[in-house]
């Protein structure tokens, strides 16, 4: 599997940490960054895992010209078949949707289809809902928008803020996120319509 991300990566941590288990059926080739300076980085070096770069696009959320390309090209390279994206902060649009279909799954912090999008938790807060949580759920050419692998539930409190809300259900993200892989990395699903069908 590639890891795709550009920030603080504790999803990465916590994938790497379970594909420790020689029962978990995954292993982490390569970690996908368009941000040098991403504490992923960091984590990668820590489990030996190698690295390698993507240009940022000047256009916010995006790759540079050709970006996407390279990213299939490093993908091949490494003989990837299921890729995760874990805070990547880029819009993914064509030619890598192209080359894994329902292989790419994305990890996002509310229950989709609520709070699409940068600062899901600030929203569900402004929002005012009772619960929120978290979603893996395969990529495809929306944002955010993809058939939906596993959720997670967390109550809102009404002494949440931001941070308070984000840790918990971060807990959660970094369950679901190798659960989720797990089951797809073992094909034990199928994709009906809009319907991802565990087991
Ligand atoms: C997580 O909240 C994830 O749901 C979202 O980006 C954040 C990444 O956090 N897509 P981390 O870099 O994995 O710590």
């Amino acid at each position: 599997m590639a890891v795709l991300a550009s920030g603080r990566g504790s999803n990465f941590k916590a994938v790497a940490q379970r594909c420790t288990d020689p029962a978990y059926p995954v292993e982490i080739a390569v970690l996908i960054t368009d941000n040098p300076s991403a504490f992923a980085v960091q984590i990668a070096g820590e489990f030996g895992i190698p690295v390698r770069f993507v240009q940022a696009g000047e256009k916010r959320g995006r790759l540079a010209p050709g970006g996407e390309e390279r990213v299939v090209e490093v993908c091949e390279e490494f003989g990837v078949e299921l890729v995760f994206l874990a805070g990547f902060m880029r819009v993914l649009k064509g030619p890598l949707l192209d080359r894994y279909p329902h292989r790419i799954l994305n990890i996002h912090p509310s229950l989709l289809p609520s709070f699409k999008g940068l600062q899901a938790q600030q929203q569900a807060l402004d929002y005012g809902v009772k619960v929120t949580g978290c979603s893996v759920h395969f990529v495809d050419r929306s944002v955010d928008g993809g058939p939906i692998i596993m959720q997670a539930v967390v109550p809102v409190r009404d002494d949440d803020d931001f941070d308070s809300l984000a840790a918990r259900v971060l807990e959660e993200e970094h369950r679901i996120g190798p659960e989720a892989i797990r089951i797809v990395a073992l094909g034990r699903f199928r994709v009906e319509g809009r319907r991802v069908l565990l087991g």
